[in-house]
């Protein structure tokens, strides 16, 4: 075993006899990935204005920088993988009912296979117009790096959700539902300062749920009543499956 769980007993007796579970994550399990967190010393807001890059008013005026940001992330996302941690999800539903919930747009949970996912902030690999909605789908190839159009004559954006802007419709209230009904919550890799995604924890903690920290940073996770397991997803859920899996199996 890579990462000692052992003393997770609890954890894992949960899980085990969970009915479902729900897994929320951030941009932190994808960092072994390759994929560049957002906060933290090097992640991509120290780097990059919030401000400039992911506010509808801002791309209005400079959609080229933003389309220009965009190409750019995505590059790194089309030449990344899913890691150890995406995996180790998908292995999961092989002995539990598992629901994800990401803040991340990277599409890595579901390249790995994962079944169930609510997307909250969208995914980078769609784009749709400004104006009627059109879905534009895939890689687009800017010509002249000029940002794109749609046949209707408005601008085309990334399918993302940028600060300010309404989650997709519906899908906040489908991911609270599985957090309101799931027997054990794992927080997998986010900052959990991000509203209203940052709310769903205490929702599935205040249902009766067993709510479970995964993070490299113990710093920001005091919170009470959840408990915390300090480590990098890409070894922790690895971890936890090997521990299922022998218990399922035995
Ligand atoms: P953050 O960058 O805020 O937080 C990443 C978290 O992952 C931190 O708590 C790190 O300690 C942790 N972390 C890093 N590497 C890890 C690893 N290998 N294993 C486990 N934990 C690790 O990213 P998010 O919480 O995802 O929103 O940010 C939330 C939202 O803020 C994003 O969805 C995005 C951003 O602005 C929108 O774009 C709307």
């Amino acid at each position: 075993m890579s990462y000692d769980i052992r003393i997770q007993k609890e954890l894992i007796n949960k899980l085990a006899d969970s009915r479902k579970i729900v897994v929320f994550t951030g941009s932190g399990v994808s960092a072994e990935s390759g994929i560049p967190t957002f906060r933290g010393d090097d992640g991509l807001w120290k780097k990059f204005s919030a401000h400039e890059l992911a506010n509808f008013d801002s791309f209005m005026k400079n959609p080229d920088l933003v389309w220009e940001w965009y190409q750019y992330r995505r590059r790194i996302i089309n030449d990344s993988k899913p890691n150890a941690g995406h995996r180790a999800l998908v292995e999961l539903e092989k002995y539990l009912d598992v629901t994800i919930v990401t803040q991340n747009v990277d599409n890595l949970h579901q390249r790995a296979g994962s079944s169930r996912v609510y997307e909250l902030h969208g995914n980078i690999t769609r784009n749709k117009c400004t104006a009627c909605g059109k879905r534009y789908d895939g890689e687009i190839e800017l010509a002249d790096n000029k940002p794109p159009h749609c046949e209707c004559g408005a601008l085309v954006r990334p399918d993302v959700v940028w600060f300010g802007e309404n989650l997709p419709e519906g899908v906040y209230e489908l991911a609270e539902e599985q957090c309101e009904s799931c027997d054990v919550m794992l927080v997998v890799g986010t900052s959990g300062v991000v509203y209203p995604a940052a709310l769903l924890p205490s929702a599935a903690l205040s249902s009766g749920a067993m709510v479970v920290d995964i993070n490299i940073d113990d710093s920001d996770h005091q919170h009470g009543r959840r408990l915390f397991i300090k480590g990098r997803s890409g070894e922790v859920l690895p971890a936890i499956f090997d521990e299922i899996k022998r218990l399922k199996e035995y």
